[in-house]
């Protein structure tokens, strides 16, 4: 992991290979820089009042500075309109220097701040550069051209350690996000369910976090009887996957909980081939509650979270579960298999009626790549919301409006239940093509009893794909979506310890 680092600017004895500097558009006075060589500015005025460069967004050019001054060079980058600037166009334009400083081959640069300091200004740009420098290649053999980025500055004008906090805990965030990102880019050959369990029994240890996983033979007694059913196809045993982090005494814990089939073939109703490589994302949701629970410790969060990960790998085989089984779950209740493919909804069941009875918490958050149908409403760059109370919900969409993660509620009127009765349980795991991704919440809702509760379906965003639009922060691949929202809802409810 590169460093990076918030300093005070002094821009005239900064020794740095590459001096970023953002411009916007059509801003000629180019105040920020009086500090730089006097011809090195004369040049940059000049580019800027003949229009050579104008400052569009997503814009860069290089100046090189001749020995003119501490810097090599320094890339100018557009930063659109001053008016329209916000947090996300700074993470974006944050990412887009360190995609640059890439190209360019250097190890190290720094980075003017963009505009008027705050916190958000500080937290977006360290999350931009953290998230943009990320790459996944533990299967590829090291190209011995390529050089990369280990250090970068975000020069301030400020020496206030308030903005070095910000920076440390976004960078916290960064990690925990690239974290996700490498247990979802894995393949699903390197990655049953037992390497997340013990993924998790690391993490517990490395953060002093209490985990537990639960093995195939104890859900049988227990009556976790959706998890075991979806599990039963492969020789990859399913694990129920729990880690605890205790920041707040005996206050109520938050309960996340997150979907990881570790590869989902659709099992006897058998998916299409075409693409379902990428059902080896089908993971994520699990993942990033994982994650979670690594930046709520790391970060030394005041608050008590339970992650609660229900992994499967979905296969079809003489022993799969069938179209037609009806299943008893956790909690009771009954349901009829119509698709083996809608297996998400089965082990979510199982584990957030597990987690409330268990923990009664205060709030509970799953995060799944539940269906196709949340990417037919939203498209791939929003994630669905439904839930069961509305001030979470809300609460959730505030955050993700300052994070950048696009998120919209849908509904769930009672109505929708109606898809899901059965003829022969109590429920069954389809309720057909309208409106799939709320039936889905529907099916779900039947296990959170009066729990507030809120479901993320992250279908869309979990990794890149059709339809993806480019951010300069996410490369191709698992994105870790949703993880910064959630970790910024649990600092916000953080409270001081008794
Ligand atoms: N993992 C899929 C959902 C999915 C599909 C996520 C495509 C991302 C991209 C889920 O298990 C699934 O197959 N759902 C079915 C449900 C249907 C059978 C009711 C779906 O969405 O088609
Ligand atoms: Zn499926
Ligand atoms: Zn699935």
């Amino acid at each position: 992991m590169a460093q990076i680092k918030v300093e005070k600017a002094k821009i005239d004895q900064k020794q740095t290979s590459l001096l970023i500097i953002g411009v916007f558009e059509n801003e000629q006075n180019f105040s920020q820089s009086k500090e730089l060589d006097p011809s090195v500015l004369t040049y940059i005025k000049e580019t800027l009042d003949d229009k050579d460069f104008r400052g569009n967004f997503g814009s860069s050019m290089i100046v090189y500075t001749l020995g003119k001054g501490p810097m090599k060079k320094i890339l100018l980058l557009g930063l659109g309109k001053r008016k329209q600037f916000t947090d996300e166009m700074a993470r974006i334009a944050a990412g887009k220097a360190v995609l640059r400083a890439k190209e360019l081959g250097t190890k190290e640069f720094s980075i003017l701040q963009f505009s008027n300091l705050d916190e958000g200004l500080v937290e977006a740009m360290t999350e931009g550069i953290a998230l943009a420098l990320y790459s996944f290649d533990k299967y590829k053999a090291p190209d011995p051209e390529s050089v990369k980025v280990e250090e970068v500055t975000i020069l301030i004008n400020s020496d206030s350690p308030r903005f070095q906090m910000i920076a440390e805990k976004a960078g916290h965030v960064a990690e925990a996000v690239n974290f996700a990102r490498d247990l979802g880019n894995l393949p699903p050959n390197d990655c049953p369910p037992a390497h997340l369990a013990s993924v998790a029994l690391s993490l517990a240890s490395e953060y002093g976090m209490k985990a537990r996983v639960v093995e195939r033979y104890e859900m049988e007694t227990m009556g976790l009887g959706g998890i075991v059913a979806v599990g039963k196809g492969s020789n990859n045993p399913p694990k129920l996957i729990i880690l605890e982090y205790n920041g707040a005494g005996d206050a109520k814990p938050y309960l996340l909980v997150g979907k990881a089939v570790t590869f989902d073939t659709g099992g006897i109703s058998l998916k299409p081939g075409d693409k379902m490589d990428e059902m080896k994302f089908d993971k994520c949701g699990g993942c990033n509650v994982l994650a979670l629970l690594r930046a709520v410790a790391s970060m030394k969060l005041a608050v008590n979270v339970v992650g609660i990960v229900p992994s499967v790998e979905n296969m079809p085989s003489s022993t799969a579960y069938r179209p037609g089984d009806i299943v008893k779950m956790y909690n009771g209740k009954t349901v009829e298999v119509l698709n083996t493919d809608a297996e998400g909804r089965m082990i979510l069941a199982d584990a957030l009626a597990y987690g409330i009875a268990t923990y009664s918490p205060k709030a509970v958050i799953d995060m799944a790549t539940l269906t196709g149908a949340a990417i037919i409403a939203l498209g791939a760059n929003v994630a669905a919301l439904v839930g069961n109370n509305k001030q979470l919900t809300d609460r959730v969409r505030r955050m993700a409006e300052k994070t950048g993660e696009r998120m919209w509620d849908l509904p769930l009127y009672d109505e929708f239940h109606e898809q899901i009765k059965s003829t022969h349980a109590d429920i069954k795991n389809i309720g057909g093509r309208p409106g799939g991704a709320i039936t889905a919440a529907a099916f779900l809702s039947n296990f959170v009893g009066s729990a507030p509760w809120v479901h993320m379906d992250i279908a869309g965003t979990a990794w890149t794909q059709d339809g993806t639009y480019e951010r300069s922060y996410n490369p191709k691949g698992a994105t870790g979506f949703g993880i910064r929202t959630l970790v910024k809802q649990l600092s916000e409810e953080e409270k001081p310890p008794a």
